[in-house]
């Protein structure tokens, strides 16, 4: 058994993944910022929202063996309609929630044999799409972070990141709120589908586990097959 933190457990994938590792019987301390939750087995549930200043994480145990980064954002909207604050509060979210959470709990990842922490990216950094300039502007902070640290924190912690495609979340609603527009976008894709939460879900306890020891510093596409091939 082991002790996994997921950031963004409440929903969509950070919730998948959170239901898999505790069908595993890990301990999984599990956040959610409006959607309050209650404990279950081996889950135990706290509130957290990355926007504040200070982080009190110091109810957790001495030694975590893996962390997983969910809070994420998708503002889709023509570059000229984005003012500099909405780049700036997507940062903030996306990217500087990540570093404080991370400065908080590595302590105790360093305490375990096989540490790893997992963040989220996104299609849109690989590919470019219109519309996408504040998402990929992040998700690819994302993606710088998961490699400096990923070789500033080796051997001890590994540290990975998952770049999906369209994912049928709370997250994408706008996008799939109607059987026309999931259809449009699963055509999008050469496997025809969007993705599920699970499917992200299984990637990311893949690379929590030790059956990925010696993988560090990649960002991993799930998506489709969206960003590598044309058919
Ligand atoms: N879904 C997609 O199509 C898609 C595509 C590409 C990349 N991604 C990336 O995949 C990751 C997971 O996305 P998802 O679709 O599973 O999102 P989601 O369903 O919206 O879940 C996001 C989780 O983050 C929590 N959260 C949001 N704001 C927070 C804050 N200020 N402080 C603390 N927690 C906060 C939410 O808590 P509450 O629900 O309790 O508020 C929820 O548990 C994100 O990084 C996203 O950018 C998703």
């Amino acid at each position: 058994m082991k002790n996994y933190v997921i950031i963004g457990g409440s929903s969509g994938i950070g919730a998948a993944i959170t239901q898999q590792l505790s069908a595993s019987a890990h301990q999984v301390y599990a956040s959610y910022y409006t959607h309050e939750q209650t404990n279950e087995g081996h889950i135990q549930y706290f509130h957290l929202n990355v926007m504040d200043s200070e982080l009190s994480l110091d109810f957790l145990p001495e030694q975590i063996d893996g962390l997983v980064y969910c809070p994420g954002s998708i503002l889709l909207k023509p570059f000229l309609r984005i003012s500099p604050a909405d780049f700036i509060r997507d940062y903030e979210l996306q990217v500087l929630g990540a570093v404080k959470v991370i400065q908080q709990i590595l302590p105790r990842l360093k305490k375990s044999p096989q540490a790893s922490i997992v963040l989220f990216s996104t299609v849109a950094v690989q590919t470019g799409f219109t519309f996408h300039s504040v998402v990929a502007s992040s998700k690819g902070a994302i993606e710088g972070l998961t490699r400096s640290l990923a070789a500033e924190l080796a051997p001890s912690v590994r540290v990975n990141c998952i770049a999906p495609s369209i994912t049928d979340t709370p997250l994408a609603g706008n996008l799939i709120n109607t059987p026309e527009k999931k259809e449009v976008n699963a055509k999008r894709h050469p496997l025809q589908k969007i993705g599920t939460p699970n499917d992200l879900a299984s990637m990311a306890c893949f690379l929590l586990s030790d059956a990925s020891g010696w993988i560090t510093g990649q960002v991993f596409p799930v998506d489709g097959g969206m960003s590598s091939l044309k058919v």
